[in-house]
């Protein structure tokens, strides 16, 4: 059976620290749980989900009175641990793994992913790159979902949009521009966060392209990155410290067996900047 220690805390497992959304979505829950007198403890899968006995050796000291689980992967085996041991609250979200029954706080990914359609369609764009990883996680799931039946919904054919893979990391998606520029008659690219988006920037300008003129580029998040790269980039704000503060009002509620107050999907709003302009 878990121990349980006099300090009150929560577990945070992220999927990775390298990306801003993250810290900035764990400085929204630590401020809620500081408040409300909780410490807030972080495990990043990117260290311990490749050695998954170090993850779950450290959940079996029982120091936390709750966990959120925000990367996928781990979440079915870190669930399946909690109800084999003494049963403790956690709430999913962001890239958790769907978990039936089990409550989530959700950012309105799909209306997210509409938006970046609508409005590079509305710029003229015809042809399509969609930079993202294989293996996406639930909420980049909805998201893609999102970009393909936007532009269904505007009527350009599937043969007009072209994936190309890259993992989630800045430098993958300054090596996905080589593949791009290869790419017949693209004029618009969406990237599935800011990371990659800034990595392409990066790429395409070594290959001597200018963004918006050769190449309209939209990436995801809206983190702080997105207004110091060059040209600003335009994306989707997801409302990152209020999702911090939601999922661990949700958590604290569970743990201290009051009614949580699952708030709506919350919701994005397209920030339109310097990267994205008129078809060519
Ligand atoms: O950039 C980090 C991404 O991972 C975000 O889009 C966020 O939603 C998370 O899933």
């Amino acid at each position: 059976a878990l121990v349980r220690y006099p300090n009150p805390s929560i577990g945070v497992v992220v999927p990775t620290l390298m990306n801003p959304f993250f810290p900035k979505m764990l400085s929204g829950i630590a401020e809620t749980a500081r408040i409300q007198g909780y410490y807030t403890e972080v495990f990043n899968a990117a260290q311990d989900g490749g050695d998954w006995t170090n993850l779950a050796a450290r959940f079996a000291q029982g120091r936390q009175q709750g966990l959120i689980l925000a990367a996928p992967k781990v979440t079915e085996k870190i669930v399946r641990l909690l109800a084999e041991n003494e049963p403790m609250p956690y709430v999913l979200t962001d890239q958790a793994d769907d978990v039936p029954g089990a409550l989530r706080v959700a950012v309105d990914d799909t209306t997210g992913s509409g938006l970046v359609v609508d409005h590079l369609v509305g710029l003229g764009h015809q042809r399509f790159a969609i930079v993202c990883p294989p293996q996406l996680p639930f909420n980049m799931a909805a998201r893609y979902r999102g970009y393909l039946d936007a532009l269904g919904r505007h009527g350009i054919p599937r043969n007009a949009v072209t994936y190309v893979s890259a993992p989630l990391t800045r430098e993958a998606g300054q090596a996905a521009a080589a593949r791009i520029v290869k790419l017949p008659g693209i004029t618009a690219i969406i990237t599935i966060n800011d990371d990659l988006a800034s990595g392409l920037l990066k790429g395409l300008h070594e290959l001597g392209k200018r963004i918006p003129h050769d190449y309209s580029v939209v990436g995801y998040d809206n983190t702080d990155l997105s207004n110091y790269v060059t040209p600003e980039l335009t994306t989707v704000n997801q409302p990152v410290m209020d999702l911090g503060h939601a999922v661990a009002d949700c958590l604290l509620a569970k743990i201290e067996r009051r009614e949580p107050e699952v708030p709506a999907t919350l919701p994005v709003e397209l920030v339109v900047r310097a990267s994205s302009g008129r078809a060519k």
